[in-house]
């Protein structure tokens, strides 16, 4: 029986040229850059060996329903794997590849970027410019938060979230908090980062930096509790996934005074209508999901991507596989 992959859309052209040389299956692609429909998807996916998926497609029971039992791997393009169902996967025997390491370098400068935007309010100053508030050097026009001194705070101090605290360390930031499931003195040692509790990050960090992956445990971790402790003058930056944020929380931590500041690379829902509330915020600089978004890191993403869906399908160690 011919072996199929489908994959959901077009992919950097590292990825396509790959799957173009693939000669022991038929590849099936939906080929344009806008998300497939629910309904090719599943039209897509029927009698499917592998999936290769991104991280707009909800991998589901139902779709594996669809997909049938001759589906072996499923193979996305994201280092977030919250879009897949892992407990049916799991039970299913469906081995999945993700894209950990090769975005944790662009991820991490996305960050320290939003982090610096958010706090020196640089869309705010541009704004200014071009629409003619600048007239004159006046001594406390556009203040921002400076990193000097400051106690840096990361929720989820992973690959991604160490790569970040490295970045800032030269920065002159005084103390490094992190917290998540348990302490990762591998990754805190030289960075000298104390594993506290969540509330006590909150309490103390100037800045909050969420890296963590979106699991149940972190779902919504960052709630009305949350900003009630954070400092007044404190800055939230999240480049992780929306949901680990109760966004009406957010909006009314920065609208009542309670934080300073919050820089979003990911939202609830994704793209955001263009009229959310939270857009409408000075001091909320919001950004289309663009973490992992330069070219070499995409291209390494779509090539590792087809490497792990082609080790999947025949039964060989995957680059990278999520152990289920
Ligand atoms: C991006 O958010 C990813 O999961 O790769
Ligand atoms: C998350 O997946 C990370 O690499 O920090």
């Amino acid at each position: 029986k011919q072996v199929k992959v489908f994959v959901t859309r077009r992919i950097p052209p590292e990825g396509q040229k790959l799957l173009s040389q693939v000669d022991f299956c038929s590849v099936e692609q939906w080929d344009s850059d806008e998300p497939i429909p629910r309904n090719e998807l599943h039209k897509g996916v029927a009698g499917a060996h592998g999936i290769l998926c991104l991280l707009s497609d909800k991998i589901d029971q139902e779709l594996l329903d669809t997909a049938g039992p001759d589906l072996k791997v499923v193979s996305t393009m994201s280092v977030g794997f919250d879009h897949l169902s892992l407990d049916e996967l799991k039970k299913r025997g469906i081995r999945v590849g993700y894209t950990p390491d090769v975005l944790t370098d662009a991820t991490a400068e996305l960050t320290v970027a939003l982090l610096l935007s958010t706090c020196r309010r640089l869309p705010e100053a541009v704004e200014e410019v071009k629409n003619g508030g600048w007239t004159t050097w006046s001594p406390m026009w556009m203040c921002g938060l400076g990193l000097y001194n400051s106690t840096v705070g990361v929720i989820g101090l992973g690959r991604i979230g160490l790569a970040v605290a490295r970045r800032l360390m030269p920065f002159g930031v005084k103390k490094f908090l992190y917290t998540g499931r348990q302490p990762r003195p591998e990754n805190a040692d030289d960075l000298h980062a104390e594993y506290v509790s969540c509330e006590k990050l909150a309490e103390d960090s100037d800045f909050v930096i969420v890296t963590c992956s979106l699991t149940p445990e972190t779902q919504e971790l960052c709630n009305k509790d949350f900003f009630q402790k954070m400092k007044k003058t404190s800055v939230f930056i999240n480049t992780s996934r929306g949901s680990v944020v109760n966004q009406e929380d957010l909006y009314h931590a920065l609208t009542s005074g309670q934080i300073a500041a919050a820089g979003l690379d990911v939202t609830t829902p994704e793209p955001l209508p263009t009229n959310h509330p939270l857009l409408s915020l000075k001091n909320c600089v919001v950004l289309p999901h663009i973490g992992s978004a330069t070219y070499d890191t995409r291209n390494a993403m779509a090539v590792l991507a087809v490497n792990n869906l082609l080790k999947g399908l025949v039964g060989e160690p995957m680059p990278s596989e999520l152990k289920l």
